[in-house]
């Protein structure tokens, strides 16, 4: 039996190790998806299970309990307004970022990228936008090694490319028997890395633009605050934050100027 101490002892352990908290509304499918991780490995008690994915000289399980726990849900042009609002406003973007145009690259970070089709998103988004001189660079992360391996693939079913035009598709897509590749032209400017947003950030440089969107969601409010102050500063002043459509920064204390819904800019 799933007692309350089991709930604890995962949770907790999810928690120490993602930042995702699970909801009361969520209990019931957190245990289902336990359930189905004890059957894959041929375990039939909580407590066995638990100490096979705590064992530290072992991490094959418990990045295989990430992989399993994460709701990986995503898709191509999600929340388009935000692209929308790229493209209407690059010129402006390059104007108060002259260093863009100056080192002829733009640095941005897709933290939770998911199976790939947020960042080749922004990637198709701004090969349509930006002076091709420009040299877009995409660093794009996950905690679930699982999609980050669909994602380097860069191929997709017919049905996962449903919501892309056809203008795009011909573009920046190859035919395959049952669905699309993506062209070198957009994967070669996405660097997909596993990173785990709790952990600290220690980049060379800072981001232009940083798209983090649909994880805050799975975090409590403390979480979403320091990540976001952890964005802040990773972002280059007069930088850009996109978040996801339902998330919010109201009631967290922070330095961004607010530019519209769910989107933010770092002014100092
Ligand atoms: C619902 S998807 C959102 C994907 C994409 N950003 C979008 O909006 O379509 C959330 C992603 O966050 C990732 N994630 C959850 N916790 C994370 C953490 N602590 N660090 C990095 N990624 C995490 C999950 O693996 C999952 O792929």
């Amino acid at each position: 039996m799933f007692k309350e101490r089991h709930f604890k002892s995962y949770s907790g352990l999810l928690y120490d190790k993602t930042g995702i908290s699970i909801s009361p509304s969520k209990r019931e499918m957190f245990h289902m998806k336990i359930q189905k991780l004890m059957r894959r490995h041929s375990v039939e008690c909580y407590d066995e299970y638990f100490d096979l994915i705590t064992n530290i000289n072992d991490t094959k399980h418990v990045q295989d309990f990430i992989n399993t726990i994460t709701t990986n849900t995503t898709e191509f042009f999600r929340e388009n307004a935000h692209f929308e609002y790229l493209k209407d406003n690059i010129e402006e973007f390059l104007k108060s970022n002259p260093r863009i145009m100056q080192n002829n690259e733009i640095r941005l970070w897709c933290a939770a990228s998911s199976s790939g089709q947020e960042p080749a998103t922004i990637a198709m988004v701004l090969k349509e936008c930006l002076d091709p001189r420009i040299s877009i660079k995409i660093l794009a992360t996950d905690i679930s090694s699982k999609v980050l391996k669909i994602a380097m693939k860069g191929s997709y079913t017919d049905g996962e490319c449903e919501g892309i035009s056809k203008y795009y598709l011909m573009k920046y897509f190859k035919k395959t028997h049952n669905g699309y590749q993506l062209k070198h032209t957009i994967l070669k400017s996405i660097s997909y890395r596993y990173f785990n947003l709790m952990q600290d950030f220690n980049f060379k440089s800072n981001f232009d633009i940083i798209f983090c969107r649909n994880v805050m969601i799975y975090f409590d409010r403390d979480v979403q605050e320091t990540l976001i102050n952890k964005f802040y500063e990773n972002i280059v002043n007069e930088g850009l934050l996109f978040i996801g459509h339902s998330e919010s920064l109201i009631n967290k204390m922070h330095s961004y100027k607010y530019l519209g819904p769910s989107i933010y800019k770092k002014l100092i």
